[in-house]
């Protein structure tokens, strides 16, 4: 009998509690590591300073869940603060962070009457209220990257997403409802135009009270002024999750839900655009498209290009080889089949052939680029943007690039084969043809005879030879190798790397194939290769 009267008795009582616990008053404060948040009675979120880089952020986060998301960032391309940064909520109702020496960041303030209150609602949203008792400020309308039920985005109204998971920094892509009705995403800085945009829901023929909506089961959707659901995205679920919509860092508009029972993790219940995540335009930058390798983002430089950062994707590539002079015979055109990008073209030619397009470029000292799709040629100037392969298309880019690569292997491999543009991106260096016969015979023929012979066998002469290639390699003499012959110097160490790397003695050492196209395309980052005598001693 006890405890069955005794539990509302402790439910009610905890009720009244938490809403004078949970109410922050003028004069409150956080710290980052003494007294970091300020709670929702349920748990669930929190409000406050959390861990961002080397030092705190101050935001809103799912404090219920073991792994912090973050739903909302105050200040968002400010730096990070040191621990010995308040949070104070001022009694004239002004919400500020101050730094040990002085220095203050307005996060919110309540414009009239100052502020008698401020909290943080089970809902995730943070609001103040002002003497009168009205709510003059709330987090849900200044939305980061996530929207979560309850929230309404209404027309003008944009997430923009995250640098990354871990940088909660303005990223490259946004999500805006439209006046038109439309929810549509764009890449950051270009016009809301159907040119640019890249994924979205609506219909035709909306007024600009078209509101999206999220509710506490899932149920995603677009509703207007009149109270009517135009677009279901999703029809709710019957399981009690947690739910948020967030534009990632990878320009895809995901909804997640997390089981609060569970210690998982979030699982995408929807997903806009769903057909290809090299949509989000922009993903890999300038002069680079994006390819679709084992269901993840790849993004490849034209040729003769390299990467500008090796880190960070969506900074593009750069040209590889000096453009000065504009003699015709200096350049030659190298196809990248089946790619799209941004028409930026200067001048058209119509009914055309593609041998006829690569001679116009070539004849143009303006010409950088050409796209040729069904007989016509638009000449381009670089950079090249917004990028991505696509097989069912059939344009086809032109790139100028300097005459030292090696474009005669192009007509000896087969067409349309997926394996074409690694072989193109890796024979397209800037590394002679002899060069590349010395360094290839010289690698590949110890991995040869190595893979075929018994190691107890290893003539002498072979393994001095290995020796001597890492030795050239460690001393940064990798020169001798060519007899000194003028090559792509970044190019070469990268295939003798390679190449040291697939003759290692352990099976379990030596790079998978994949992964060796991707070290010679330049994609990832190539280690040192261990030593050979490391193992040659032990023979
Ligand atoms: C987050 O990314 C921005 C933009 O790339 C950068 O300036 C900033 O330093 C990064 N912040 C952290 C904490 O890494
Ligand atoms: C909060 O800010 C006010 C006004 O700047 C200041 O007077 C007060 O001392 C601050 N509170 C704390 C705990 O630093
Ligand atoms: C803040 O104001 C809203 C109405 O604007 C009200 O519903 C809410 O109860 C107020 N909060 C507090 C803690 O008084
Ligand atoms: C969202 O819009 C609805 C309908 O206009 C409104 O009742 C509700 O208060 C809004 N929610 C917020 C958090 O502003
Ligand atoms: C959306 O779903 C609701 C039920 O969740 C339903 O009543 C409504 O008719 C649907 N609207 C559209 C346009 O599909
Ligand atoms: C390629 O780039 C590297 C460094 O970025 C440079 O040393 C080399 O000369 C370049 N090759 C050509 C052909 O310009
Ligand atoms: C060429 O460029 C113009 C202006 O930038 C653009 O309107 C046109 O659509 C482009 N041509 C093609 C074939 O895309």
């Amino acid at each position: 009998m006890m405890p069955i009267l005794l539990f509302p008795f402790l439910l009610l009582s905890a009720i009244f509690a938490q809403q004078g616990q949970y109410l922050v008053k003028p004069g409150s404060f956080l710290t980052p590591t003494t007294n970091p948040s300020w709670p929702s009675p349920s748990g669930l979120y929190a409000f406050g300073f959390y861990k961002q880089g080397s030092g705190y952020a101050v935001g809103i986060f799912l404090a219920g869940l073991p792994q912090k998301t973050v739903v909302w960032t105050a200040n968002r391309d400010k730096p990070p603060v040191p621990a010995d940064s308040k949070l104070n909520f001022t009694s004239d109702g002004r919400l500020v962070l101050q730094s040990a020496q002085g220095a203050e960041t307005l996060i919110a303030s309540a414009p009239e009457g100052g502020a008698s209150s401020a909290s943080m609602l089970n809902s995730g949203n943070f609001v103040i209220n002002n003497s009168a008792n009205q709510m003059v400020w709330q987090s849900f309308s200044f939305p980061t990257d996530t929207f979560l039920p309850t929230q309404n985005l209404s027309h003008g109204q944009v997430l923009y997403s995250s640098v990354s998971n871990t940088n909660k920094s303005t990223g490259i892509f946004l999500v805006l409802m439209q006046e038109d009705g439309w929810l549509a995403m764009y890449p950051v800085g270009t016009p809301y135009t159907l040119a640019y945009g890249y994924g979205g829901v609506g219909i035709s023929g909306q007024k600009n009270d078209v509101v999206l909506q999220l509710e506490d089961n899932g149920h995603l959707y677009l509703i207007n002024g009149d109270g009517n659901i135009i677009v279901n995205m999703t029809n709710g679920y019957p399981a009690k999750d947690v739910y948020r919509l967030t534009i990632d860092f990878d320009g895809i508009l995901r909804l997640y839900s997390h089981d609060m029972n569970q210690n998982g993790d979030w699982t995408v219940k929807w997903i806009n655009p769903n057909d290809d995540i090299c949509k989000p335009k922009g993903l890999c930058g300038f002069n680079r498209y994006c390819v679709v390798i084992d269901l993840q983002v790849g993004c490849n430089c034209l040729p003769q290009f390299e990467p500008v950062n090796v880190e960070d994707k969506s900074s593009g590539c750069q040209r590889n080889f000096s453009a000065e002079s504009c003699e015709k015979d200096r350049y030659t055109i190298e196809p990248v089949p089946n790619t799209v990008w941004e028409n930026n073209n200067y001048s058209i030619i119509i009914s055309t052939t593609q041998d006829n397009c690569k001679e116009a470029c070539l004849q143009d000292c303006n010409c950088e680029a050409a796209l040729f799709k069904d007989g016509e040629c638009t000449k381009q100037r670089l950079p090249l943007r917004f990028g991505r392969r696509v097989q069912s298309d059939s344009t086809v880019a032109l790139i100028k690039v300097g005459k030292y690569s090696t474009p005669t292997i192009d007509g000896s491999l087969p067409k349309e084969s997926k394996k074409e543009h690694y072989r193109l991106d890796i024979l397209i260096v800037g590394v002679s043809l002899l060069a590349f016969a010395l360094v290839v015979m010289a690698i590949s023929g110890i991995a040869v005879y190595k893979y075929r012979s018994v190691d107890h066998d290893l003539p002498e002469e072979e393994a001095i030879l290995e020796e001597w290639v890492y030795q050239c390699f460690e001393s940064g003499e990798l020169g001798k190798l060519v007899h000194n012959e003028v090559v792509d110097k970044k190019q070469l160490e990268r295939m003798v790397k390679v190449g040291l790397w697939c003759i290692l003695d352990e099976p379990s050492l030596r790079p998978s194939m994949k992964k060796v196209l991707l070290m010679l395309e330049g994609t990832v980052d190539i280690p040192t290769p261990p030593s050979p005598t490391s193992f040659l001693s032990t023979i």
